[in-house]
């Protein structure tokens, strides 16, 4: 159990990705502390249209953890402490299929982890729990997400399946092939373990993927070349925008039911 913060209570959490280090005006800061050790930043809390959120840069507010130094149990521990329910997980990925263009959103519906090394759990031990965790995602944070995108004019894909690599180096063609051949659509650097972690603390989450590049290039287009981290950060800046309107539009329709599977995840899920 995570004791609730006495003064702050937020409703939702956002992450911020690559390239999106502040979202809230008139915003209060609130350093929480945790037992994992301080979070990538203090957390941004503001009022909107009613709903009380809270924001943080996850790596950091001068871009300075990479993804597989993220203290993600620290991170995803403070918006519960402030007793988020619901967390947004926007980030930057590549794509691995042609159909998915650069400046196009994914609302990732699955997870593949091929990360390592990471301390994925808050649960290791004494009492033994296993969570589910075969719909990673929450199916109605989704639906209002692709309401609001289409409404918004937004080109968005309703589902996806990403693929987690450890990083901090971007993929090989013969890997990023091998990713599109499992059927796999979009690679990224920091969904696992942040969307596992929100899943234990029963926090239910929405991916938003902004596709920056063509991952390891085109094959039969050689003037799209390998992704770099320039490209990432100037397609993502370049869509900061559409990312912002769309969580606008998200946000006031949130907490949605509270009978939302990942809400009850620790349910049955001790030994
Ligand atoms: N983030 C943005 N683009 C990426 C890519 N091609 N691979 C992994 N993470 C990414």
């Amino acid at each position: 159990e995570v004791p609730r913060h006495d003064e702050v209570a937020i409703d939702v959490a956002v992450f911020g990705g690559s390239g999106l280090y502040s979202l809230l005006d008139d915003a209060r800061e609130v350093a929480v502390e945790t037992p994992y050790g301080p979070p990538s930043a203090p957390v941004t809390v503001a009022e909107v249209e009613g709903r009380s959120v809270g924001f943080m840069p996850r790596h950091g507010v001068g871009h300075t953890i990479p993804p597989h130094r993220i203290d993600y149990r620290a991170n995803l521990w403070a918006m519960k402490h402030l007793g988020a329910t619901d967390v947004i997980l926007p980030c930057a990925v590549g794509s691995l299929r042609t159909d998915i263009a650069p400046g196009s959103f994914v609302l990732a519906d699955q997870l593949v982890d091929r990360t390592r090394g990471r301390i994925d759990t808050f649960h290791d031990g004494p009492e033994v729990t296993h969570v589910s965790f075969a719909e990673p995602y929450d199916a109605e944070m989704r639906g209002v997400a692709l309401s609001a995108a289409r409404s918004l004019d937004i080109d968005v894909h309703e589902a996806g399946t990403l693929v987690v690599i450890q990083g901090p180096r971007f993929s090989t063609k013969a890997e990023s092939r091998w990713f599109s051949a499992q059927g796999w659509d979009i690679v990224g650097m920091t969904q696992y373990p942040e969307a596992p972690l929100a899943r234990e603390l029963e926090m239910a989450a929405l991916n938003i993927s902004l596709v920056t590049d063509f991952d390891a290039g085109l094959e039969d287009d050689p003037d799209v070349p390998a992704v770099t981290s320039a490209a990432v950060l100037e397609v993502f800046r370049a869509n900061t925008e559409n990312l912002r309107r769309l969580l606008f539009a998200i946000i006031p329709a949130l907490p949605l039911s509270p009978d939302r599977p990942a809400l009850h995840a620790l349910r049955d899920a001790h030994l």
